[in-house]
């Protein structure tokens, strides 16, 4: 926690310290477990990191004969990360998995080539006898010989859909579980969750709304740039799903999702990837003043408008 080299360097000086200025790290609970089991958490309070501290500085500076400093911190991310949420809407989601296969579907699989077919074949005779790892072995190969018919132009696209649905709809025939279904998110992750893709940090995400309803669906996100990285498939807990509503099949939009902790860096690290652009901010602060008497001032980047709500409208 401290740098007790640093501090001793200090002392060696004859100028007696006057003040200490610490910028070094304190941590944040991101997930919730107040552990020191994991990266994501810490496992002291903020009175036994104080306390530490003052100790550490103090006994260095006696055993030197320097007058104690006054400690001034500035642990920037403990500071700033409980001060925003992002917010954002998950607008589609993947369709549930199908048990039947369309008649669509059936159309593109008879117009495989004979390799593909007899590959077809050998795998629905291994689904038939229940026979797992063969089943996978053969799925395997029919994707690997559609793929290579792929790039010599013989298949389409459509073909290969059409494959990986198959596939899907006989592995869960054969007791598979289904993998989570993608949501859809109306940000860059590059923009608004920079850590995330860059450093792997992970921040707590859960849907705002709905909280009523148990979640239902194992779902990970996908954000609106063409990137194949603007994802999220990891989350707080190890895990690599995250439980969410199923959303309406119609019309009605508005399913959102908060990100917490995020504090000043996201924002500020984040460019304009892809032209996205950022999310619109909104400040809202405490208020006691005349014009804002017991509310909350809310202040909006976009209109540059200041407004003052009552705790009861928000
Ligand atoms: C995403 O959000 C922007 C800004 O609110 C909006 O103009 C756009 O229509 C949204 N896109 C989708 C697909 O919802």
């Amino acid at each position: 926690m401290m740098c007790p080299a640093r501090v001793r360097a200090w002392t060696k000086t004859s100028i007696n310290l006057l003040s200490l200025f610490l910028i070094i790290g304190l941590g944040i609970d991101y997930d919730g477990t107040h552990s020191a089991q994991t990266d994501m958490s810490v496992a002291y309070s903020l009175e036994e990191y104080v306390a530490a501290v003052v100790a550490g500085v103090g006994r260095v500076c006696d055993r030197k004969g320097v007058q104690h400093p006054v400690i001034c911190s500035e642990s920037g991310r403990a500071v700033v990360s409980h001060h925003s949420v992002l917010i954002f809407e998950a607008f589609s989601a993947t369709a549930p998995a199908s048990n039947m296969m369309d008649p669509a579907t059936a159309y593109l699989l008879d117009e495989l080539t004979d390799d593909c077919r007899s590959d077809y074949r050998n795998l629905m005779v291994s689904a038939v006898r229940g026979d797992f790892d063969t089943y996978g072995l053969y799925a395997d190969q029919l994707k690997r010989h559609c793929a290579e018919q792929f790039k010599e132009g013989v298949l389409g696209l459509e073909h290969l859909a059409a494959v990986d649905g198959l596939c899907e709809i006989v592995a869960r025939g054969m007791g598979a579980a289904e993998g989570p279904r993608r949501y859809h998110i109306n940000l860059s992750v590059f923009t608004s969750l920079p850590d995330m893709w860059a450093i792997e940090q992970l921040f707590p995400i859960i849907p705002i709304q709905r909280l009523q309803e148990r979640p239902a669906v194992d779902g990970v996100l996908s954000d609106l740039t063409c990137d194949s990285d603007g994802k999220v498939d990891q989350f707080i807990g190890g895990r690599s799903s995250l439980p969410l509503h199923e959303l309406p099949t119609h019309g009605t939009r508005g399913y959102y999702l908060g990100m917490f902790l995020g504090g000043a860096y996201q924002e500020a690290l984040g460019g304009l990837h892809n032209l996205f652009g950022g999310p619109s901010v909104v400040r809202v602060s405490q208020s006691d003043g005349p014009h804002c008497e017991r509310g909350f001032m809310v202040w909006s980047r976009e209109d540059k408008s200041i407004s003052c709500r009552q705790t009861r409208e928000m």
